[in-house]
């Protein structure tokens, strides 16, 4: 075994460290995550400045500010506003799909350039839009680039990352897309302040993290996964040795070959997926992240200054609040980084959903208690207002280190490699269908439903905290190829699963190497 020799619990050894050439790769993959974040922070300032509304929902910005008869809760209620918003995440449903073929055919590297890209057209098209088709076309064009990126940025981590180092290097992708939101917010401050150049600069700084992935990913090395994949063994192993640097990867390349004659086997993935053995892998590829957004979380992320706004905070106030909500998102990550592997995903989920419930029960109260159910426009008293965000914010802390961050890790841990690509395009869709959901509806939510909107989503959190106690097992600190000993021992899932090992197709292997 060389130095830096990586030992899987299973007693396989990978030797390889790492190295200069992964970080950097790393770095650059994840600023996938950062212009995901980037659209989540940046389109709730936006449509909170006057100037952006006055330009191209004037009647919006009527309802706002001039017409004092509209409740509170119902002066953003716009569909056509709302479809602003929430059009990026459609494209990025249908473009995830087109993706997962893309990625598979001509390497992740590729994906990423073309997310780049699209990402770069759209925020080109925003930044000097002067009609709201260009608006919308912009927000689908950044869908594009969202569905290619978060297709392939993981898979690109997680191929890249030396087998010790997988699951941090997995988290920086929720680390980026904090870090994204994080930098919309504060951008947004300071951009309103500019009137009508604010929003076009907010909007048209999507550019910047757009070029450095396109420019970076032009640069990256492909996996050696994806080359073999492709056919490329020869190149695919001498990328191997140059990413993990030293000679000696002929474990790690065995079993990377081992990986694609299986995926090969399997002719119809979607099909295969449908297969009763697979059902605790499929319930999880949908439930988890129809979970994770039915938290609530993107109503604080998209709408954090609309929301605050309405509850009668002042617009500067607003924007403010959003920025110390992004800063909360962000350290809370960290906690999950350090914990996830000590405290196991079940005990962080448990814990953040019974911290999510309360604060959601809390906000209701105090918003119900102001406002009652007819909205009541004038300002809330500091101290009252101070309560309010001081709770959003320990809700906020509560998704980041648990449903944000799990979201993301427990899908793509627990499916086996046969189903793998296929069932993670389920979660990816998923996420990106109840993103949707939630961004359209939430302001007609919020004018309906008005505090009960935060009931709406606790009882959610209820169900989902239920089905992780009764349902999801722990899978901290197991190999991946192991993971079926989890179902095959669990109480419910037992009866859908082989109880049969499956066989290796090492014998196929030896004769391709
Ligand atoms: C979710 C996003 C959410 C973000 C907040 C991600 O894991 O997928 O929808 O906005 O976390 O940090």
């Amino acid at each position: 075994m060389g130095a830096g020799a990586v030992v899987a619990d299973n007693n396989k050894a990978y030797p390889g460290k790492l190295t200069w050439s992964v970080f950097k790769a790393c770095i650059v993959a994840s600023m996938g995550g950062l212009i995901f974040g980037y659209d989540i922070g940046i389109s709730g300032g936006v449509t909170s400045m006057d100037s952006f509304l006055v330009r191209f929902f004037p009647s919006v910005y009527r309802q706002k500010n001039l017409d004092k008869s509209t409740n509170e809760y119902c002066q953003y209620d716009s569909q056509i506003l709302t479809s602003f918003t929430s059009s990026l995440y459609l494209a990025a449903l249908l473009s995830s799909l087109v993706a997962s073929t893309m990625t598979r055919k001509f390497g992740r590297r590729n994906s990423m350039l073309i997310g780049g890209i699209l990402f770069f057209a759209g925020a080109l098209l925003n930044g000097f839009a002067y009609a709201i088709w260009m608006l919308i076309l912009g927000r689908m064009l950044l869908g594009f680039g969202v569905g290619f990126c978060n297709q392939s940025v993981p898979l690109y981590l997680s191929e890249m990352a030396p087998y010790k180092y997988r699951g941090s290097l997995n988290v920086m992708f929720q680390m980026s897309i904090t870090i994204g939101i994080l930098i919309a917010n504060v951008l947004n401050y300071f951009f309103a302040e500019l009137g009508g150049l604010g929003w076009r600069l907010s909007l048209g700084g999507a550019m910047v993290p757009a070029l450095i992935i396109t420019v970076g990913s032009f640069f990256l090395p492909d996996t050696p996964n994806s080359m073999i994949d492709r056919g490329d063994n020869e190149g695919a192993r001498a990328s191997l040795e140059k990413i993990r640097g030293i000679k000696e990867v002929d474990e790690e390349f065995r079993d990377l070959v081992a990986a694609s004659v299986a995926s090969k086997q399997v002719e119809h993935p979607w099909k295969n997926l449908l297969q009763r053995k697979y059902r605790p892998q499929l319930t999880m590829s949908i439930m988890i992240p129809f979970f994770q957004q039915l938290t609530g979380i993107n109503v604080i992320m998209f709408y954090a200054p609309v929301l605050f706004n309405s509850i009668g905070f002042k617009s500067n106030a607003s924007l403010m609040s959003a920025v110390i909500t992004g800063l909360v998102n962000v350290v809370a990550t960290m906690v999950s980084i350090y914990g996830v592997d000590r405290w196991g995903r079940r005990a962080l989920f448990l814990e953040g959903g019974i911290q999510m419930l309360i604060c959601q029960i809390i906000v209701a109260i105090f918003i119900g208690v102001k406002f009652g159910t007819n909205g009541n426009p004038g300002m809330l008293p500091i101290w009252y207002a101070i309560v309010v965000v001081v709770f959003i914010c320990i809700y906020v802390s509560g998704f980041a280190w648990s449903w944000g961050p799990l979201g993301w890790l427990v899908p793509s841990e627990i499916f086996p490699l046969e189903i793998r690509s296929a069932a993670q395009s389920v979660t990816v869709a998923v996420n990106m269908l109840f993103t949707f959901v939630v961004a359209q509806i939430f302001v007609t939510m919020l004018c309906h439903l008005k505090f009960g909107l935060f009931i709406f989503f606790a009882v959610f959190v209820v169900a989902m905290t239920v089905f992780v106690n009764f349902l999801l097992p722990e899978t901290k600190g197991i190999p991946i190829e192991e993971m079926a000993r989890v179902w095959r021992t669990h109480w419910f899932w037992s009866r859908f699963v082989d109880h049969e090992h499956d066989v290796k197709p090492s014998y196929v292997v030896d004769t391709i190497i």
